[in-house]
């Protein structure tokens, strides 16, 4: 694909000024904060002096800190990095100030690494002094890495797109990135995040541990059932591996207490724009200044440097960033990538989110079972019942586009597609008609990619029968467990 000219918008485009800066800017800054970050981690772990046998892993990359610093925003990336002494964590947790809903009233305040008062967010390196002792529990966590890094390249077999959990955890190995994987404040942290599990889901009434909640990224983010295998197997290796990862990313901080960084901030209240409201033209025309540049006109990324937003290559219809609020709230505090926070207002990273999202992408077979018990929340525009709710025969974001015909598919945006009377798309325009036969078709589509083996077939036309994981079933018995996990994991916000 000749992404090259066509991701660069011309003009009006801050990201395309900021990027050269980031990068000169980000080389001279990214030695002079490694010195620091690695002599905080250091000092934070009581050790005297870098290692020579810390793994390759560590490294893979520029720290994003550079890139954040330069954006003045000086809260993103390693947390280390933005303070040249480094407070120790306290040897003992005592009382509630490790959680603070305080911090979450300071609008970004809480992003902010040193915005706790009893501790810092604190990323870690990789070596000898943080991995366990037990050379095999080791090697586990480092394959972890790895694969939350690179879960497309490296579990093809189970993956169903290109993306990898790193993409939207953090600071996996694109060239751009700090190797530091969940590890990036404002790319949903995954430090601290294992003290949480198991834990109880209410909407299926049941306790759930961290493989299962892996497992369900699986499912959606990565949209396991498009690939030839499916799910990776509950006791299988790679999800002990990324287990064992968690573990480790959850070393050194507190139990028992939820980090103040966990979870994305989703708008509340007056903050959420209804989603009949929500305008994806004007979402379209922010996309194209703020986002094109990296994820193309197109939203196909570029292969190993930038991940695809919608089409084949994506999350699919069941994932969370799937949903409206959840993913405004990953556009605010992550992106621009290096830039995070940049969209100052909530309605704006709702129209970006709502274009986004108003685009096709996989169709996670089992989706019209999700919610059977509580009802599948208002964000979630790409389920049926709740199209239908808001007074819809589809996607109310994808209606706008093709109201105002740009596309819905992988082919490029241009700023002329955009029309001068963006406003008119404030409104809901239910009544408005255009053709839904496509849905049907694009779904049937992107099922039929691959083999065809069992996990791949079912729900074509949306019904929701008793169809989905239960196809797995024929595998192996080891695949029933996971089908009927999967099927408990319907709930899954990722
Ligand atoms: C400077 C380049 C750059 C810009 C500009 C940028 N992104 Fe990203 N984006 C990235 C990178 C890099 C990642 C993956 C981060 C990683 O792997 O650690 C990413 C990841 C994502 C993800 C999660 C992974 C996926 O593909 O689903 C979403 C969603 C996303 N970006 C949306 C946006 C939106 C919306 C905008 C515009 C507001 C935007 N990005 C602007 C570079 C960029
Ligand atoms: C397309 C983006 C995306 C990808 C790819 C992705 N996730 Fe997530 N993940 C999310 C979102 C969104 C959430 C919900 C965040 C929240 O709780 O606010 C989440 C939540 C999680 C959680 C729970 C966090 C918590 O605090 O309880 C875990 C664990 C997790 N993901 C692991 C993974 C793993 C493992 C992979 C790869 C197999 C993965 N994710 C891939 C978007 C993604």
């Amino acid at each position: 694909m000749s992404r090259e000219d066509s991701t660069r918008p011309s003009g009006g485009d801050s990201t395309l000024l900021l990027k050269p800066a980031l990068l000169v800017v980000g080389t001279v800054v990214a030695a002079v904060v490694l010195v620091f970050a690695l002599n905080g981690v250091l000092a934070y772990l009581g050790v005297g002096a870098v290692g020579p046998g810390a793994p390759a892993a560590q490294t893979g990359g520029q720290p994003a800190t550079a890139a954040s610093n330069a954006s003045g925003g000086g809260d993103g990336g390693g947390g280390a990095a933005n303070t040249g002494s480094v407070r120790a964590l306290p040897a003992t947790f005592s009382g509630q100030k490790w959680y603070s809903e305080d911090l979450r009233d300071q609008e970004f305040a809480y992003r902010d690494p040193n915005a706790g008062e009893e501790i810092k967010f604190q990323p870690k390196e990789m070596n000898n002094s943080t991995l366990p002792e037990n050379e095999k529990r080791a090697e586990l966590v480092r394959e972890g890495r790895s694969l939350f890094a690179n879960t497309s390249e490296e579990m093809p077999e189970h993956v169903g797109n290109d993306l990898s959990c790193a993409n939207c955890h953090g600071g996996g190995d694109l060239p751009t990135t700090t190797g530091m994987v969940g590890q990036d404040i404002n790319l949903i942290p995954l430090v601290g995040t294992a003290a949480g599990y198991p834990e109880w889901t209410g909407r299926t009434e049941r306790m759930r541990d961290m493989r299962q909640r892996i497992m369900g990224c699986f499912l959606r983010s990565m949209n396991s059932p498009g690939s030839a295998e499916g799910m990776p197997a509950y006791d299988s290796r790679e999800i002990q591996a990324m287990e064992s990862y968690m573990v480790w990313l959850n070393k050194g901080t507190p139990s028992s207490r939820v980090p103040y960084w966990r979870h994305l901030e989703k708008p509340e209240g007056d903050e959420k724009v209804p989603v009949p409201e929500v305008n994806p033209v004007r979402g379209a025309e922010l996309y194209l200044e703020n986002c094109a540049s990296c994820h193309g006109a197109d939203g196909q990324g570029i292969e190993g440097q930038y991940p695809p937003l919608w089409g084949e290559g994506s999350y699919n219809d069941g994932a969370g960033m799937g949903r409206m609020y959840t993913s405004a709230a990953f556009i605010r505090e992550a992106m621009p990538y290096g830039a995070g926070h940049t969209f100052s207002n909530w309605e704006d990273v709702q129209d970006v989110a709502g274009y986004m999202n108003a685009h096709k992408r996989p169709h996670l077979p089992r989706q019209p079972k999700d919610w059977a018990v509580s009802g599948a929340p208002d964000e979630g525009i790409y389920y049926d019942r709740v199209q239908q709710r808001h007074g819809y025969d589809m996607n109310p974001m994808t209606k706008k586009l093709m109201l105002a015909g740009i596309p819905i598919d992988d082919s490029e945006l241009t700023e002329d597609m955009i029309p001068e009377d963006t406003s008119r798309y404030d409104q809901p325009l239910r009544n408005e008609s255009v053709d839904g036969s496509w849905q049907t078709t694009w779904i049937r589509t992107y099922e039929n990619v691959g083999d065809g083996t069992a996990t791949n077939q079912s729900a074509t036309n949306q019904s929701a029968t008793n169809q989905s994981a239960t196809n797995q079933s024929a595998i192996t018995p080891q695949a029933a467990v996971t089908s009927a996990i999967a099927d408990e994991e319907s709930d899954a916000a990722s």
